[in-house]
This record gives C-alpha cells, structure tokens and sequence, in this order.
C-alpha cells in the first residue's frame, strides 16, 4: 500500500508518500480501505518526533479514519466486507489500508458521507470523554471551551449544547461566528482582551462550572479564579507551556475545584471501545438527524499532506482539516 511517510523528523517538508507494508489483520480486526482522514495537532508534534505512537501502533501519522471494510479476521462477527465505518486509531489513518479491532469500529452515521464522518471519531470522543465522563457536565451549568474553533473545540460547543449546558468561547477574532454560530453564547478574542475578565464581565461575576482547556501553564491561574465552587477543570493539551509559576492554589481549597488531565491515545483499547459505544448511543441519531455536526474547515487531496500540515500550525483551520486518501 501507500502511506505517508517521515524522512527525517521536522517541518512539514519531510512528508512523502510512498511504499509501506500492508498491515496485519488480527483474528478480531477489520482491514479497512481509508477514504478519508483528518488531521490532529498530534500528527504535527509526532512528525518532528515529539509525540511517538503508544507501542504496539502503526508509526504512521493518522489518529482516526473513514473507509469500507475489505477484509475481515477470522473471529470478526458484527462486520463484513463493504461495510462503512469510521474509527479512532492509535496510528496509520494516513494510509491507504488500515487495521481496527472490530469493537472499536464505528458505523458511519446515516447520510453522512465519508469525509464527514473521518472527522468525528478523535474530536468528538475527546470532547465527550472530557465533558462528559470526566467534568460530568450537567444542564444548564455553563463551560469555558478554551480554543472554541478547533476540532475539539467546536465538538464540544456542541456537544454542550446537547446536555443542554450553555458554552462560552475563546477564539481568535475572525472564528468568532463559526462558535457562535455553532451554539456558544459568547465568543471572547483572547488576543485582545483578558478572557477571565471578559468570562466574569458576561457572568455578573459568577463564573462557570467548567473550563475545557488546552493552554495549561499561561491560562492555569486564571481557569481557577473563573470557576465557581465545585467547579471542573479538565485539561487536554499544554499548547502555552507546562511550567506554571506564581500560582495561587487557594482557589483549589476554597472552591473545592476538581483538576482533571488526560490523553485519549494513551487510553487502553477496552477504554476506548466502551468510550466509542458510550459516543454512538449519544450522538448517532443526533448527526444523522443534522443536530449536530462534524464541522469541515476543508477538504484536500493526501498528495497535499504538507500543506495541511502548514495550515494547521498557523492556526487557520476553524475546525477540522481532511484528508481525501487514494489515488
Ligand atoms: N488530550 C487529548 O486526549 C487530546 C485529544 C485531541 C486533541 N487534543 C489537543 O487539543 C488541542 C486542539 O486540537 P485540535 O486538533 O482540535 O486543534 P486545531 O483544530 O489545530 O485547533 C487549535 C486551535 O487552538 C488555537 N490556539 C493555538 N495556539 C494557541 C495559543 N497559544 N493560545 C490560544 N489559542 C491557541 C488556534 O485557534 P485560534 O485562531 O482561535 O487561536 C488553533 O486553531 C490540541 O492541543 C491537541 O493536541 C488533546
């Protein structure tokens, strides 16, 4: 098969495609022709070889796929070849064959076609693991959802308004009317104004219940100081930095916070299989019926992996970047 490749780890410029091995199909594994992937911020880190594959997964680049089942082990019961699914991977999305364990393997949802449905496994598992299994959102509770136009982000703008809480932003200016448009209540430029001010200001000082953040180190004080007591902070991402200095940890005490971190490629696969049943129960019927939605920055050929690549790390994609993959 085709995959694309790293020549040495770096910029964007090292991505070729070319030969690779087939993969192997395991007794309980579906072997998946991959129309379409999307990319991740993790793709990027792992090209200049600061985010390795958990051991035991493809080293190609590509956390989630959509495709038709081409092949099935001899063990697989719930599938068959021509099937369509959509998965979360811990690798090899960027490549025309990929391999699943057939649990983790999900139905394309009704109507959606398959450059839709690449981009729901990583985001929207991610944000469900966060909101719901982790901050355990509840209705009418309200959630600061740091970098609003991500993949992540506008997953989770949904998936809020679903559980019937109410989502305000951070974004740069310009990505503003995708949030809103997408269910936030309010959307705050984080470049131009202090967002924790902007948060207390649009609140009457009360606060939210929950802070989705990706920054860390820059955002950690003042995450605290926008949560009211008992409030839920669940961090994903360390995009500002990791060393945190200065901080006051009373808030921790005082508002009796709960801090909450996790990595969702570094889950084990039972995680991820009940985590992906828990996703489908909850939103399938909701994206068949266009109550929610995979939100598609564009959509490229694989040949133009680098430029994808590029566009991401400057930041200009609102929302999720995909891969067309084949010739
Ligand atoms: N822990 C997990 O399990 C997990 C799973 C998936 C993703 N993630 C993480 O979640 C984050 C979002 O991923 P994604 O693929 O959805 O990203 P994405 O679509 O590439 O969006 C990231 C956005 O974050 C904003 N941003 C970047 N640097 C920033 C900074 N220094 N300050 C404020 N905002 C900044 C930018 O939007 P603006 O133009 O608005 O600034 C950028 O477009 C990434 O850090 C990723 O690694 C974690």
């Amino acid at each position: 098969m085709k995959a694309v490749q790293i020549k040495e780890f770096g910029g964007p410029e090292q991505l070729f495609i070319g030969d690779w091995d087939d993969p192997k199909v395991g007794p309980h594994d579906l072997l998946v022709m991959v129309k379409a992937t999307a990319l991740n911020r993790a793709d990027t880190l792992q090209r200049m070889g600061k985010y390795p594959p958990p051991k035991g997964d493809s080293p190609i680049m590509g956390l989630e796929m959509a495709g038709e089942v081409v092949a099935v082990g001899e063990a697989v019961s719930r599938w068959k070849v021509g099937d369509q699914v959509c998965s979360l991977l811990g690798g090899g999305g960027y490549a025309e064959l990929a391999v699943v364990h057939e649990d983790l393997a999900m139905p394309i949802p009704e109507g959606l076609q398959y450059e839709e449905a690449a981009a729901i496994p990583e985001v929207f598992l991610t944000a469900y693991q966060a909101l719901i299994w982790l901050a355990k959102l509840e209705k009418d509770e309200r959630i600061l959802i740091h970098a609003g136009a991500s993949g992540v982000g506008t997953a989770a703008i949904q998936l809020a308004r679903q559980q019937g809480a109410i989502p305000i932003v951070t974004a740069s200016a310009p990505k503003h009317e995708l949030c809103l448009q997408l269910g936030a209540e309010k959307a705050i430029d984080y470049k131009s104004e202090d967002f924790a001010e902007a948060v207390m200001a649009h609140t009457k000082g009360e606060g939210v219940h929950v802070v989705l953040d990706f920054l860390a180190a820059p955002y950690f004080q003042r995450n605290m100081d926008v949560l009211q007591a008992d409030g839920r902070m669940v961090i994903l991402a360390l995009m500002g930095g990791v060393k945190a200095e200065q901080v006051n940890m009373a808030p921790i005490l005082r508002k009796r916070l709960h801090i909450m971190g996790s990595t969702l490629r570094a889950r084990s696969l039972d995680y991820k299989i009940k985590l992906s049943r828990d996703l489908q129960q909850h939103l399938w019927s909701a994206f068949a019926a266009k109550q929610v939605q995979p939100v598609i920055d564009r959509i490229m050929d694989w040949r133009d992996v680098a430029e994808a690549h590029r566009l991401m790390e400057a930041n200009k994609n609102a929302g999720k970047i995909i891969l067309k993959v084949g010739s």
